[in-house]
């Protein structure tokens, strides 16, 4: 009984470190260790990926399911021969948490006037400038997934008025949530900061397009934690030109890294991150992964599962 841990060809053993605690009675090899002998190939039934050589899944013929060291899909989704097993994205809560504390940090940096502040301490400046409480601000999460409903969350308990908004109807508790394309401009034009949290797919890629950031408010944030291709990059740089956006919050890129010749970086209404908003800890993934290995040895379902392509046209 083995696992296969392969994350980016790197680090794999500090996976390994973490999870083996969880689940003492598997092997655990680490995929760059791991040499091509069929004893070991046989024996694995897991296999934990994160941008693994497309075709390599194919390798191991006992593999039971393939589980994503991340929430995003597309590194997998390249991969057309993925074996015919479930395919399990990672949710894990710290990780989401992480993503709503980015979110909350750079809304509150906006309402409370912090970057303000800071200048004007290196000037020994004192001047106190009108704040909108929390209770005033309409928040709205745009992709109201696990990542999303969290954020949610995180900024209702803060105070701030939050809405939420999917594609696909779904059940989701304590917050005012609104489905289908119809609601969505109208939820645009009410917010005060818009929170992307959006996976790269045929539905998303140029969501945020000059028709939907012409309903934005002109004093508007607009925060992306999602994928990068989900915005309209033109679009958004004429939104900010023309003044009909305040301020755009980047962690993630149509290209990544971000090339150095990039608008962004420069521009005085964007901030720029490395796509750092949610880090993946090994420590608590850990957990959740095994408690989805335990669920597929039961019999159960493991959560969330990923529709892969290939597996949907099949
Ligand atoms: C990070 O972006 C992830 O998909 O886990």
């Amino acid at each position: 009984m083995a696992i296969l841990i392969n994350n980016d060809g790197d680090c794999s053993q500090e996976w390994a470190n973490h999870l083996q605690p969880h689940l003492p009675e598997y092997t655990l090899y680490c995929y760059e260790q791991l040499s091509n002998t069929d004893a070991i190939v046989e024996d694995i039934e897991y296999a934990l990926v994160w941008n693994h050589p497309a075709g390599d899944l194919r390798r191991y013929p006992n593999l039971k399911a393939i589980l994503i060291l991340g929430a995003g899909t597309e590194h997998i989704d390249h991969d057309s021969t993925v074996p015919q097993v479930p395919i399990v994205r990672l949710i894990d809560p710290e990780m989401s948490r992480d993503m709503a504390q980015y979110a909350l940090y750079w809304v509150m940096n906006t309402q409370r006037h912090y970057d303000t502040y800071r200048q004007q301490q290196l000037q020994h400046r004192w001047q106190r400038y009108p704040a909108a409480a929390a209770g005033d601000i309409n928040v709205l999460i745009v992709g109201m997934g696990e990542i999303g409903t969290t954020i949610a969350e995180i900024f209702q308990w803060n105070g701030f008025v939050v809405t939420g908004w999917n594609r696909r109807p779904k059940e989701v508790t304590d917050i005012d949530c609104r489905f289908g394309f119809d609601t969505l401009e109208p939820a645009l034009s009410e917010a005060d900061a818009v929170v992307l949290c959006l996976p790269k797919n045929a539905h998303t890629i140029g969501f945020i397009n000059r028709q939907r950031l012409a309903k934005m408010k002109p004093n508007a944030t607009l925060i992306n934690v999602g994928r990068g291709a989900v915005i309209d990059d033109d679009a958004l740089r004429e939104a900010l030109d023309n003044e009909t956006l305040d301020r755009a919050v980047l962690d993630v890129y149509s290209e990544e890294p971000l090339p150095s010749a990039a608008w962004y970086w420069q521009h005085p209404k964007v901030t720029v991150t490395p796509h750092m908003s949610g880090a993946t800890y090994p420590r608590s993934a850990a957990k959740v992964i095994a408690a989805n290995i335990r669920r597929i040895e039961r019999g159960e379902t493991p959560y969330p599962i990923h529709p892969h392509p290939a597996h949907i046209k099949n």
